[in-house]
C-alpha cells in the first residue's frame, strides 16, 4: 500500500515535472517569436524609411496634388505674386503640409 502510494507520488511528481517544462517552454517559444515578430517590424521599418525618406520635389507635388480637383493651371498662367494668393488659397484645399506647400509654390514660382 505505502509502495503504490510512493509510486503514484512519483509519477505525479514527473508529471507535475513535465507540465512545468511543457510551460516553460510554451513561453520560451513565445517571447522568442515575439522578439522575432519586434525584429521583423525593425527590419521592415529600416526597409520602409530610406524608401519614404526622399522628399517629393515641387512638381510632382503639384502634380500629384494638383490636378484632384481641376486641371493643372500651368506655372506660367500666373505671376509669382498670384501664385502667392493662390496658393494661400489651394494650400488649404489640398491640404498641404508647410514643406509642400513650400516645395509646390517654389516650383510654381521657378518657372518664370
Ligand atoms: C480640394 C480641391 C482642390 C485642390 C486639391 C486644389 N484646388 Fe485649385 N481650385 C479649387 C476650386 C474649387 C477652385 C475654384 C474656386 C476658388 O478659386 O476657390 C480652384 C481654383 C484654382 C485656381 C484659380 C483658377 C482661376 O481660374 O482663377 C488655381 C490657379 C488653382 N486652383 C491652383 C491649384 C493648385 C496649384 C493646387 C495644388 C496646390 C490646387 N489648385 C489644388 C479646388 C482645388
Amino acid at each position: 500500500m505505502k509502495r503504490i502510494t510512493l509510486k503514484a507520488y512519483r509519477t505525479l511528481r514527473s508529471n507535475a515535472v513535465g507540465f512545468v517544462v511543457a510551460v516553460v517552454c510554451t513561453v520560451v517559444v513565445l517571447i522568442t517569436s515575439l522578439q522575432a515578430g519586434v525584429k521583423e517590424d525593425t527590419v521592415a521599418a529600416g526597409t520602409d524609411a530610406p524608401v519614404a525618406a526622399p522628399r517629393k520635389g515641387g512638381a510632382e507635388l503639384w502634380s500629384e496634388n494638383c490636378v484632384r480637383c481641376h486641371n493643372l493651371r500651368s506655372p506660367s498662367s500666373y505671376s509669382g505674386t498670384q501664385w502667392d494668393v493662390i496658393m494661400l488659397h489651394m494650400r488649404v484645399r489640398a491640404n498641404l503640409a508647410p514643406e509642400e506647400h513650400k516645395a509646390i509654390l517654389e516650383f510654381l514660382k521657378s518657372a518664370h
